[in-house]
C-alpha cells in the first residue's frame, strides 16, 4: 500500500478553490476522489476549483440531481450522495458506470456508496471547519498494489 498524506490551510473560499486547482493537476481519467466534511465545509467550492482547472463548465451544487457531468480537459462527474438512502438506490443513477468510464469522479457524502467504492482505488479530501472562514484540508491517497 502506497500512501501520501498532506494538509493545507485555507483562509477563504478562493483559497480553497486555488488549493483544489493545484490538486487537480494530479487528477486524471479514472481517478475517484471522496470529499468529506460537514454541510458548508467547502466540498462544492473544492469541486469548483477542480472544474476551473480542468476548463470545465461552471460547477454548481448537484444536490437535486445526484450527478452532474462537466465537460473539460477530462470529463468531471460531480456527485452528491446526501439524498441517497441506500446503496441499492445508486443503481438508478448509473453510479458504477460513471466510476468505470473515462473521467474524474468527485463524490460528496460518499459513505452510503462504500460497499461499491471499497472495490476501487480512491483518494480522499477531508475539509474541517476551523471557524467561519478557515478550513483545514487533509489529503490522502492510497493505492492498492497488485490487486
Ligand atoms: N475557506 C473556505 N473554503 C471554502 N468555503 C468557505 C471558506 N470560508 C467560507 N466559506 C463559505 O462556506 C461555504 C461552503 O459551501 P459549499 O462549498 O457549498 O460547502 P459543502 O459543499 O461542503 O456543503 C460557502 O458559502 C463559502 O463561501
Ligand atoms: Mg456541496
Amino acid at each position: 500500500m502506497e500512501n501520501t498524506n498532506f494538509v493545507k490551510i485555507s483562509h477563504n473560499e478562493l483559497d480553497t478553490q486555488n488549493i483544489a486547482r493545484a490538486y487537480a493537476d494530479d487528477l486524471h481519467n479514472g481517478d475517484i476522489v471522496l470529499l468529506y466534511g460537514c454541510l458548508g465545509a467547502g466540498k462544492t467550492a473544492f469541486v469548483k476549483g477542480i472544474a476551473k482547472q480542468k476548463k470545465a463548465t461552471e460547477a454548481t451544487s448537484p444536490t437535486f440531481t445526484i450527478i452532474n457531468e462537466y465537460e473539460g480537459i477530462e470529463p468531471i462527474y460531480h456527485m452528491d450522495l446526501y439524498r441517497i438512502e441506500k446503496a441499492s438506490d445508486l443503481f438508478e443513477t448509473g453510479f458504477e458506470e460513471y466510476l468505470n468510464s473515462d473521467g474524474i469522479a468527485l463524490i460528496e457524502w460518499p459513505d452510503i456508496a462504500m460497499p461499491i467504492l471499497k472495490n476501487y482505488d480512491y483518494k480522499t479530501v477531508r475539509i474541517n471547519k476551523i471557524n467561519d472562514c478557515e478550513r483545514e484540508i487533509i489529503f490522502n491517497s492510497s493505492r492498492r498494489k497488485g490487486i
